[in-house]
């Protein structure tokens, strides 16, 4: 029996759907969680010439014969996750439908949220947070006044499902000031009843019970993580940070498994930092390299389009990321995006002021794209890889070498 926990340290968008898409093979994994956030995430996995990219699902969908857990910790848009079991089976040719396992505690998001999203983004004038736009922020704040929808109400009848969403439409116009149109109530109410129709019985009645008859069957658990811990709610960068709990921590209680039955976790990383959104960057590169790096890292954000600002990877601040979500192992991305570059900076330290102090690397001629041994990667870079875990005091357990599934080393 093993649990895992894939842990983005940076701000998402580190390449953990190519590593939670590893993890989640049925060689390695038969139950693959997600456990907070909602469609704000988005992963890609490339495999040969088949991309997805996914929101709600977790990586596990790609494969045949692995449980897809969509944890308490949620907030989920059910168009969403129709739209990913639709992409998954086209691209994947896989029945995600028949492997899901939904907590009775995650919550529904409703396009009130949506709404109610884009209203108090508004009121914040020229201080927005830059949010997905997704509805997360008002999801989570109804879940907090405990008025929000969960899962199990879809085992409601539809008449009384109607009348507890009526209830929700008062709410949002006293507290967001948000009026839905007749088309986006009538869309809501067939979501929802749609919802019940394909998902009632997927919906569990205690996942305590679930989880104890799979660690009595030793399962190898899969925990994806959502977004990264600098997005945490309880964050120092409030309040650019997402709505819930992005952390070690915070996927254990969205995934509703104990503490203490958590044995590995790995901790994703770019070799350079990118973020979208508000809020500061500081290790922001100048214009010329930051385009430079978008391009080449094809740095556009894969829920909403958005061009993602781009940095030099501030080492110092993954360290602690690192001891904060007790990694035991790191998963190092995108370095192969440096092929070409004479020498790259990393922030390896702050000064009195708190301004980044920088080690320059010297980088590599050949490519180190698609690369599958540590022993086949130039000298530089074998000791790029090496100085940075050294760094962090973690062992690297996966390094990224291109976009494909499979350009990706695995250490022993
Ligand atoms: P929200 O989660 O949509 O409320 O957005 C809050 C902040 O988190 C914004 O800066 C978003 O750009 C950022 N964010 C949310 N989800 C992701 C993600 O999956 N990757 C990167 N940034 C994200």
């Amino acid at each position: 029996m093993s649990v895992k926990l894939i842990q983005d340290l940076r701000y998402g968008d580190t390449g953990k759907g190519k590593i939670s898409a590893y993890e989640s093979d049925p060689a390695r994994c038969d139950v693959s969680v997600r456990a907070v956030g909602g469609g704000n995430a988005g992963h890609v996995i490339m495999r040969d010439t088949r991309k997805i990219s996914l929101h709600i699902l977790p990586a596990g969908c790609i494969h045949e014969g692995v449980d897809l857990v969509l944890g308490r910790g949620m907030v989920t848009h059910l168009p969403t996750l129709f739209d990913d079991i639709r992409e998954a089976h086209a691209q994947f040719q896989s029945n995600p439908v028949g492997r899901l396992v939904i907590a009775p505690e995650n919550h529904i998001l409703l396009n009130g949220h949506k709404r109610a999203d884009a209203e108090l983004e508004r009121r914040r004038g020229n201080d927005t947070v830059g949010t997905t736009g997704s509805g997360i922020g008002p999801a989570y704040a109804d879940k907090a006044m405990r008025v929000g929808m969960r899962m199990e109400a879809l085992r409601k009848s539809p008449a009384e499902l109607k009348d507890m969403y009526r209830s929700l439409l008062l709410h949002w116009a006293a507290t967001y000031n948000v009026i839905l149109t007749p088309q986006e109530e009538q869309q809501d109410i067939e979501t929802l009843l749609k919802g019940k129709d394909r998902l009632e019985d997927k919906i569990q009645k205690d996942m305590a019970a679930y989880w104890q008859k799979k660690f009595d069957k030793q399962a190898r658990i899969t925990i994806e993580g959502a977004q990264g811990s600098l997005l945490s709610i309880d964050n120092g960068g409030y309040p650019y940070v997402t709505s819930s709990p992005t952390t070690t921590a915070g996927h254990m209680q969205g995934a509703g498994i104990p503490v203490r039955e958590l044995n590995e976790v790995i901790g994703t990383f770019k070799a350079y930092d990118t973020r979208v959104g508000g809020g500061p960057l500081l290790t922001r590169m100048d214009a010329e390299a930051e385009q430079r790096f978008q391009d080449k890292g094809g740095e556009r954000g894969s829920t909403t389009g958005r061009l993602r600002s781009t940095a030099w990877l501030n080492l110092s601040d993954t360290q602690k990321r690192a001891w904060e979500e007790a990694v035991t192992s790191l998963a190092v991305l995108k370095a192969d995006i440096f092929d070409g570059e004479s020498e790259i900076p990393v922030a390896i330290d702050v000064d009195g002021e708190g301004r980044p102090l920088y080690k320059r690397y010297p980088m590599w001629k050949e490519s180190i794209r698609g690369i599958r041994k540590f022993d086949d990667l130039p000298d530089e870079a074998q000791f790029f890889y090496t100085d940075i875990s050294t760094r962090i005091g973690t062992p690297i357990r996966y390094i990224g070498t291109g976009p494909d599934h499979d350009d990706l080393i695995v250490m022993d």
